[in-house]
């Protein structure tokens, strides 16, 4: 048996990589295209290991897709695969569209294939676990309920729409084809190996860089955080348990503004690793123009994955958090690597120009 990863190099499907691999034996074939967020790095320590196959490839290319699902025969496809940034889906939405909904839409049609080939068992335990985001269900008013698995599609980025069209396809490939899909909308995700475009990494490397922290606008905007590793453990119970054709909402409980994230990361860096004047990080704070169409709130209600299939996130915020910061302190060469773009280097080595 093997399963096959989409995204495995990015931020979460590394994480989820090497928690898989960290737990069973089952090999992983990870299909990324390393596009800028794609980083070999984070798997580095699967070097030599067989239980892990890494293709470079897109999600679009269904003849590749076709080939890979013949050859490993899986039993399940986790895509992760997505252009996964609200702010360059604003100054470049093109790409978002081709890989979001056009490389999911390709990649559903490559999985049909496959799964209408197999043997009646085969088929019978075949799963497509597409992972999305909250963002979908656009933004709450400071009132409002938490989303649930029935909220309205509001998506107000070009982001959080490619991702709701994907949601609608695979969504429909169950509907009109019967594959037997599983979708995750999962809040904002932090922890090891996220991109330094992203607030929390964003901020760690600035910090340290005697950078300002940029907040957009009054920085009184909401979001809901989870430890990625708990991210992981929803998606690893929701592909062995999740009943078909179901959507689970992901989320930690931790409804934080971006002043309070930024404040508490600063007073953990304060701490962990002081500024050499004794002043706090948190003097680097400043407010920039704000986002444009920027979600006020996103607010998770887990309750439905936490009922039927009794998954808790075990990380809260102040515990995630700091072993975040920690992480990042004790790999400052990954940071440096990433933001220098010597990370890409490994690709020219390895693939030439
Ligand atoms: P990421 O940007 O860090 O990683 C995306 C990965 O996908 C990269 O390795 C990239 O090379 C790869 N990729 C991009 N286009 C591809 C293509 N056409 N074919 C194959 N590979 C391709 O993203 P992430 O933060 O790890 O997010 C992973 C998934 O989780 C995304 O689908 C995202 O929408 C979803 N999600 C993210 C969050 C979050 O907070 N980061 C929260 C909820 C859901
Ligand atoms: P981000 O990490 O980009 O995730 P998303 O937009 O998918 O929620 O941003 C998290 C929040 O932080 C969001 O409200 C935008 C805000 N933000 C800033 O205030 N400053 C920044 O420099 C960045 C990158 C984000």
């Amino acid at each position: 048996m093997a399963i096959l990863v989409t995204g495995g190099a990015g931020f979460i499907g590394s994480n989820f990589v090497l928690d898989w691999l960290a737990q069973a034996d089952e090999p992983i074939v990870n299909l990324d295209a390393l596009t800028y967020a794609g980083n070999l790095e984070n798997l580095s320590s699967l070097a030599g290991d067989s239980r892990h196959v890494f293709v470079r490839g897109d999600i679009g290319d269904f003849d590749l897709v076709a080939d890979l699902l013949a050859r490993h025969r899986p039993r399940a496809i986790v895509n992760f695969a997505a252009e996964s940034h609200v702010d360059r889906s604003i100054h470049g939405p093109e790409d978002f569209i081709r890989t979001n909904v056009v490389g999911t839409f390709r990649l559903l049609e490559a999985a049909r294939a496959y799964w209408n080939g197999l043997a009646a068992d085969d088929r019978a335990g075949f799963r497509f676990l597409h992972v999305s985001t909250d963002e979908v269900y656009g933004s709450l008013a400071p009132d409002a309920p938490a989303f649930t698995e029935t909220n309205r599609y509001e998506p107000n980025s070009p982001y959080s729409a490619s991702k709701a069209a994907s949601d609608h396809l695979v969504r429909a490939y169950h509907h009109t084809y019967g594959l037997p899909v599983l979708t995750t909308n999962c809040s904002n995700n932090y922890g090891p190996y996220q991109f330094p475009e992203k607030l929390i990494p964003l901020c760690m490397h600035n910090a340290q860089a005697g950078k300002p922290l940029p907040l957009y606008g009054d920085g009184r905007q909401i979001r809901d955080w989870l430890y990625v590793g708990d991210h992981c453990s929803a998606i690893r119970r929701v592909l062995e348990a999740g009943s078909i054709g179901e959507v689970y909402n992901i989320g930690g409980w931790n409804e934080q503004t971006n002043r309070e994230v930024v404040a508490t990361l600063c007073a953990i860096l304060d701490e962990l690793s002081p500024r050499a004047d004794g002043r706090s990080y948190a003097e680097q704070i400043v407010f920039v123009q704000d986002r444009p169409g920027h979600d006020r709130r996103y607010a998770i209600n887990a309750g439905k994955i936490e009922r039927a299939l009794g998954w808790h996130p075990a990380e809260t915020f102040a515990t995630g958090l700091r072993k975040t910061v920690r992480w990042y302190l004790d790999h400052q060469q990954w940071l440096r690597n990433v933001t220098s773009g010597a990370y890409r280097n490994w690709l020219k080595q390895q693939y030439g120009a």
